[in-house]
């Protein structure tokens, strides 16, 4: 069981995570860092901004949208594993069906299994300052997890759970078919990537995900999951994050948002 989190670190923790991934680097720029001149985003989160070209992808097909529903209304019947029968809610997954970028979490928090959204707790809040910080939107994206229901007390996810949920969510990736997944963390990261390798050596560099014979791959991106760095909070661990965020925004032809140093 985990222990009551001190609040007060907690907004601390929420409010220098915001500083650092809306624009005000807290840690001092490498030197390679000072002598890239990044492309500022002018536009910040302004409604009328296009998004940096995210919504340039055509829209999803009527199908696909209904298929998706079809798939969310599944995993809210599903009883493949006992999570099933102990859930409040499923978490299908939800964003935008024509995201050119997907992040894929673990499973569903407490606060997820109460909402049946993915990442709305504290981890959410996260994701979403690193979403913001990139110049995104939450509806710019899709966001989903390994499986779709809730271990109890916040466990792993059992390796009999995720391969009966697994086809649900490779089925909406096939069906969303974004340029870009971003796992976040070793479960996310593992599962995808049909991998053994921990986190910190697959983090930082693009690995392709491979749907199946004749499919198409898709890009990956594995990066530490929003709770590890709420846990492990360190410059240097939020640098990481920044990092591969940067990859995934330049991958995706979009500016990175211009940061200011200290
Ligand atoms: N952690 C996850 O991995 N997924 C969620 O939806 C929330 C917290």
């Amino acid at each position: 069981m985990k222990s009551n989190p001190d609040i007060k670190k907690v907004a601390r923790q929420h409010a220098e995570m915001a500083e650092f991934f809306s624009g005000g680097l807290t840690v001092k720029k490498t030197t390679a860092e000072k002598t890239e001149s990044p492309q500022v985003y002018p536009g910040g989160s302004d409604p009328q901004n296009e998004v940096g070209g995210l919504s340039a992808k055509k829209t999803a097909s009527q199908e696909v949208i209904n298929e998706l529903e079809v798939i969310a209304e599944q995993t809210r019947q599903c009883r493949k594993c006992p999570l099933g029968y102990i859930r409040k809610n499923a978490v299908p997954g939800e964003g935008n069906t024509s995201a050119r970028l997907m992040f894929v979490g673990e499973a569903p928090g407490a606060d997820e299994d109460e909402q049946a959204r993915p990442f709305v707790g504290r981890s959410g809040q996260l994701l979403d300052k690193i979403i913001a910080g990139c110049g995104l939107k939450r509806q710019d994206v899709w966001i989903g997890n390994i499986i779709k229901c809730r271990p109890p007390d916040n466990r792993d996810p059992k390796p009999e759970e995720i391969i009966a949920c697994i086809p649900y969510l490779q089925r909406q990736i096939e069906l969303i078919d974004p340029e870009i997944i971003v796992a976040l963390g070793a479960h996310a990261a593992k599962t995808l990537l049909n991998t053994p390798k921990a986190i910190g050596q697959l983090r930082g560099m693009f690995h392709e995900y491979t749907p199946g014979i004749g499919k198409k791959s898709i890009k990956l991106m594995p990066t530490f999951h929003p709770s590890y760095l709420l846990r492990n909070y360190s410059d240097d661990n939020r640098r990481k994050v920044w990092e591969d965020m940067k990859k995934v925004i330049a991958e995706l032809g979009l500016p990175i948002p211009q940061r200011t140093s200290r």
